[in-house]
């Protein structure tokens, strides 16, 4: 992309409405626009990451070998009111009439959905396990939407629902899920801690909340500081392997994190001193094991391989896709703007031209654009007549990872300057050279 033909609104000026960085940030490099209260329209380089994102999930998501389909944003009132949480759920749900004076709702969550459509089409344990997801809108009419997308009206949400004939394979559905999920964040450049949690209105008994640490952060949590050095990294993972998925989530659950919600000061107290710590923490998603809460109501039953009907073994999963966006640039940026992490960066690398015009200069920044471009990389050329300063102070507001800047004076010397967003370093290379580790360097996050 070029800059002088792409849509980047940037804002020279600190918005007023936007009380944290993220938000901030966002609004300055012209990722969104406030439509409503809580309520966005992503613009383009919003919408990039936003997808780059949703992509994380769903590569993650298949390979624990879970599968997508796409339910609507709206629903009848009717199968809420067969589980009964059509009352239940109260004002943060927005309820519509159609013009058939028919009671709709634009969708909180999926459970009563997803089971509507498992009901219609499984009836036998030969059909199980299966788990179905979607990343689909959601309407909650939050009483203080706020923190730009980290606490939307609207906003992305992957939800997944498992079913399954017992408890003991329901409950590695639940294993499987965190696992997804640690190596989703992960590839994010995010650390999100599993913390026991409680259940609020999806209801049941085993839940976790994934918590990426900032200060910014609506939740208090209360943590064994070894928990924020563990790694899942890139070793291997059998999905079906239930002992092997069942060690991961020992190791990652075993110390200490909980949310106000759950924490225990007398549990607490038995972590070593120098190790606990009280901090702040973004919620970017939860897991539930519920049983038979929505099967029972509803009908949803199974036959045994001995014969007899059971109501299903479910559970949901949802990730906070639009607001992972805030939570990423929480958890990575500076003074001067955003610091992507190459997995969900916009453009791979930024090109600044530092002579607009200049037959050499303008020659070597297309055979670089060329170069990237041809390997499937995105770089995004500053191509406009504005001044030096003006393009670095753009490209670190947008935070691109890499920067390749040409100017005619390195030319003369044969080289270009490669730059890294997150530390600063400058490297003086030959054009090739700096495409080739610009390629080199994203090889490893495909
Ligand atoms: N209003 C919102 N705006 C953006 N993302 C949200 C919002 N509400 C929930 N999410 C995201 O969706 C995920 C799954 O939804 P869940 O039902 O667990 O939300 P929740 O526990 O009600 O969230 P919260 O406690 O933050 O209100 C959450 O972990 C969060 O990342
Ligand atoms: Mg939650």
């Amino acid at each position: 992309m070029r800059l002088s033909r792409y849509f980047l609104p940037v804002l020279k000026e600190n918005p007023a409405e936007a009380q944290i960085v993220s938000h901030r940030l966002m609004l300055r490099a012209g990722m969104i626009k406030q439509q409503a209260a809580g309520i966005y329209s992503w613009l383009p380089m919003g919408f990039k990451v936003l997808k780059n994102i949703e992509r994380i999930v769903h590569e993650e998501q298949i390979r624990a070998g879970h599968i997508p389909l796409l339910m609507p944003t709206l629903q009848p009132a009717d199968l809420w009111r067969e589980s009964g949480r059509y009352d239940d759920y109260g004002q943060e749900m927005l309820r519509i009439k159609d013009r058939h004076e028919r009671d709709m709702l634009y969708g909180p969550t999926n459970e009563e959905m997803i089971t509507d459509i498992f009901r219609s089409h499984v009836s036998s344990y030969k059909d199980l396990p299966l788990t179905l997801y979607h990343i689909q809108w959601k309407f909650r009419d939050e009483v203080r939407p706020r923190f730009g997308v980290m606490r939307g009206r609207e906003f992305l949400m992957k939800d997944g629902y498992n079913f399954d004939v017992d408890k003991p394979s329901a409950l590695h559905a639940y294993n499987r899920h965190m696992v997804s999920y640690l190596r989703t964040y992960e590839r994010m450049g995010l650390t999100a801690i599993p913390m026991r949690a409680d259940s609020g209105p999806i209801g049941g008994d085993d839940t976790h909340e994934f918590l990426v640490l900032a200060s910014t952060g609506e939740s208090e949590v209360f943590y064994d500081d070894r928990v924020t050095a563990l790694k899942l990294g890139d070793r291997a993972i059998d999905y079906d392997d239930r002992d092997q998925v069942a060690a991961v989530c020992k190791e990652f659950t075993t110390l200490y994190a909980r949310t106000d919600e759950t924490h225990d000061e007398s549990v607490f107290a038995g972590v070593p001193e120098e190790n606990r710590k009280v901090g702040r923490g973004i919620e970017v998603g939860q897991i539930f094991y519920f049983g038979t809460k929505y099967s029972e109501p509803m009908g949803a039953t199974v036959q045994t391989a001995e014969g007899t009907q059971v109501p299903v073994e479910m559970g949901s999963h949802g990730i906070g896709v639009s607001r992972l966006l805030g939570a990423i640039i929480e958890a990575s940026h500076d003074d001067k703007g955003i610091i992507w992490p190459e997995g969900v960066t916009p453009f791979h690398c930024g090109i600044v031209n530092l002579k607009q015009g200049d037959a050499e200069a303008d020659a070597a920044c297309d055979k670089i654009y060329a170069a990237l471009t041809a390997v499937g990389l995105e770089p995004l050329y500053d191509d406009t007549n504005e001044r030096a300063g003006g393009k670095f102070a753009t490209m670190d507001l947008i935070g691109l990872p890499w920067r390749i800047t040409v100017g005619p004076r390195g030319l003369k010397n044969g080289v270009v300057e490669l730059t890294s967003r997150r530390t600063g370093e400058s490297e003086e290379l030959s054009p090739e050279a700096a495409v080739a580790k610009v390629v080199e360097i994203y090889a490893a996050h495909r």
